[in-house]
């Protein structure tokens, strides 16, 4: 089995690593396609040498650009390595520009793609992020979900479950393997005055750092927050806008902000993991901080991580200069909320969602459920139907004896995602019953 990963930014290299580590481990073939949309060696190579990656067998090199010249650029460049190499699976992670690449090209070439981290949804379509995952689902043939509500996700826009894998999601296995490794390794802290109350501040997203009154809002508030020390490794892209909105002048007069170069995985892993808490507008930080229990304020209104705020570790508080500095002082000055947020629970697994993930892959490759094939009679096939189950049966006894696939279990009124084991007396499923052949 040739398995070809497509990575392009900083949060995917981090979180395709335990992935690669695993493919490693077991011998199989694969071939590393890096895009190049990050370049910068703070933003791309510090990553390979900390979490001893390999380098990769092609890098397209499209550096910075529109979405439709970045997009079209990987496509190309992406086709190319396809069509010489035949990987036999592909493998994309996240909702980055990359994702809605690789995996168009994969399905256009009849190419079964795995899409890590998938069934994540802010349901804000002026995000790219979200169309970005939207698309790269419709193209996935093996979904590796973190979490159910992630899962449900995925049903509800009608996935096939059987394709569908709750795994946790392979930041928690980065994390936690990389964590050690940093608090030997690591000298970030010596390079900051005064360990007590550090709050670590990144931001990137384009609603934030492009937008003159959000970055304003959000900067004026971190001016005012004085006694934090605050940690600012700075996105290139917030970088640019700070310097153009001339706001960067204003933050470095500022004792309390230390504005630095983003920093490898390692040092931060160690700056996140000794901060009192973090301020962030990234997806990778929210599931970073519950896994590291710290308290994490998230610089959005909507994210497509809710189960970080269900479980009590996030707060979203928007750009609001007002309401980002009244949390910050209700984190830092009340021990019950602070010792609330930092015990909530990790929603993200126990760090092995990369073994799962490969587990899986080889089992459906195996097996010969990755053969891509035009169906013969789609026409008829199945009628989709809606049942009360009044007897005891559990999901895999209903499939098996109804020849259907059941695609949803109501308890309550609540969608639950139909694990095989599931009990389904007194509650309502949605099924497909397929008149013929094999489902
Ligand atoms: C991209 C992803 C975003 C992800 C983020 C992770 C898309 C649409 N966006 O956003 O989902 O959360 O990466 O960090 O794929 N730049 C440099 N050096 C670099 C890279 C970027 O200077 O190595 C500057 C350039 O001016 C560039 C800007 O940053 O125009 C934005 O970079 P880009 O890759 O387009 O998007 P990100 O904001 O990094
Ligand atoms: N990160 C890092 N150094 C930094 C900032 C972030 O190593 O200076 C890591 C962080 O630990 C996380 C990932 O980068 O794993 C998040 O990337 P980013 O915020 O750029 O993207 P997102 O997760 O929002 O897509």
């Amino acid at each position: 089995m040739k398995i070809a990963i497509v990575i392009g930014t900083r949060p995917e290299i981090i979180k395709m690593a335990p992935i690669i580590d695993e493919i490693k481990k077991r011998n199989l073939d694969y071939i590393l396609i890096h895009t190049g949309q990050h370049y910068d060696h703070e933003m791309s190579d510090q990553f390979f040498l900390d979490l001893e990656l390999p380098i990769p067998n092609y890098n397209i090199g499209v550096g910075s650009g529109s979405h439709g010249e970045q997009t079209a650029e990987m496509m190309k460049g992406i086709e190319k390595v396809f069509i010489d190499e035949k990987p036999d699976f592909v493998m994309v992670q996240g909702d980055t520009n990359a994702v809605l690449a690789g995996a168009i090209v994969s399905s256009k070439l009849h190419i079964p793609v795995g899409h890590v981290e998938a069934g994540l949804r802010s349901f804000d379509k002026t995000m790219p992020e979200e169309i970005n995952r939207m698309v790269a689902d419709v193209c996935s043939h093996l979904y590796y979900v973190p979490t159910e509500e992630s899962a449900l996700n995925l049903v509800a826009e009608g996935i096939n479950p059987k394709k569908v894998i709750i795994t946790g999601n392979t930041v928690v296995d980065a994390c936690l393997r990389n964590l050690a490794i940093a608090k030997n390794k690591s000298d970030i802290l010596s390079q900051i005055d005064g360990h007590e109350n550090i709050l670590t501040l990144t931001m990137h997203r384009a609603e934030n750092v492009d937008n003159l009154e959000r970055l304003t809002q959000i900067t004026d508030a971190l001016l005012e927050l004085e006694e934090l020390t605050i940690v600012f490794p700075v996105h290139p892209r917030t970088l640019k806008n700070l310097e153009k909105f001339g706001i960067y002048s204003k933050l470095v007069e500022k004792d309390h902000i230390k504005i630095i170069k983003p920093v490898g995985y390692l040092d931060f892993l160690l700056l996140l993991s000794s901060s009192s808490m973090i301020m962030t507008d990234s997806g990778g930080l929210q599931e970073e901080a519950i896994t590291l229990n710290v308290p994490c304020m998230t610089l959005r209104y909507n994210t497509e991580r809710p189960e970080t705020v269900t479980a009590g570790g996030n707060i979203l508080v928007g750009s609001k200069k007002d309401k980002i500095i009244e949390t910050a002082h209700m984190i830092m000055n009340d021990p019950k909320i602070q010792k609330k947020m930092k015990k909530a629970k990790n929603p993200y697994g126990d760090g092995k969602a990369s073994k799962k993930i490969l587990d899986v892959t080889v089992r459906e490759y195996e097996n010969g459920n990755l053969n891509i094939q035009a169906p013969d009679d789609l026409m008829n096939q199945f009628k989709r139907k809606m049942e009360l189950i009044d007897y005891d049966i559990t999901v895999k006894e209903f499939e098996n004896s109804q020849n259907a696939i059941i695609r949803t279990v109501y308890d309550n009124g609540e969608a639950v995602f139909p694990h095989e084991m599931l009990k389904l007396k007194n509650k309502y499923i949605l099924f497909d019953h397929y008149s013929k052949g094999e489902i």
